[in-house]
């Protein structure tokens, strides 16, 4: 079967290279608003989108990402021209399940604009180190709210193929 939808979410890989030009104004706030429409637990909404075209901020979490977990990866958001922190309210069951779901959305959303992005968890880093309030408060995050995730969205400079789906993942009780 085939149809737009399916398309979208077959289509959609971890975009790791990226064009300079910005996106467009119009597929940004279309990202944005098919994120809002996500679905959350009790509908709570316990998220929170700070997005990030300013290079230089990137680079501050990207180098303190880095130096907490240690890693020597060149930028961990690919140098895309722009990132969505998301961040989601502490003491919530829900929290991090729907902060993934709206993450997914917005992936699905940019796929089906054309465009590529990359859903990080290692940014992370940032907020477990000793300037984790520096960070809150440089990405903006609400009172009692805590890193969730990360999405570096971009036009694609790469194309890579699909995933292999590991076998045994489903089962049926009929
Ligand atoms: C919760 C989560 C965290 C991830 N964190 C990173 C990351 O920090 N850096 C990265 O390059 N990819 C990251 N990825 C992307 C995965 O590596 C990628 O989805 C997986 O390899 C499958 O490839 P595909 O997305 O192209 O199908 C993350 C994906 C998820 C769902």
């Amino acid at each position: 079967m085939s149809n737009p939808v399916l398309e979208a979410i077959s289509n959609r890989r971890s975009i790791r290279a990226y064009k300079k030009e910005q996106i467009t104004r119009e597929q940004l706030d279309a990202i944005l608003t098919s994120a809002r429409e996500a679905p959350s637990a009790r509908n709570k909404q316990p998220w929170h989108m700070t997005v990030v075209r300013n290079k230089s901020v990137v680079a501050e979490v990207n180098a303190e990402a880095k130096k907490i977990l240690g890693l020597k990866h060149e930028d961990i958001f690919y140098d895309a021209p722009v990132v969505v922190f998301i961040s989601a309210e502490k003491d919530w069951e829900w929290s991090k399940l729907d902060a993934g779901i709206l993450v997914q959305t917005m992936a699905l959303a940019a796929q089906s604009l054309g465009l590529g992005s990359v859903i990080l968890g290692l940014p992370i880093g940032a907020f477990q180190g000793p300037r984790e309030d520096y960070f809150n408060k440089l990405l903006k995050f609400p009172p009692n709210y805590e890193f969730a995730i990360a999405i570096s969205i971009g036009l694609p400079d790469t194309a890579k193929d699909a995933h292999e789906m590991e076998p045994d993942k489903i089962k049926y009780v009929d």
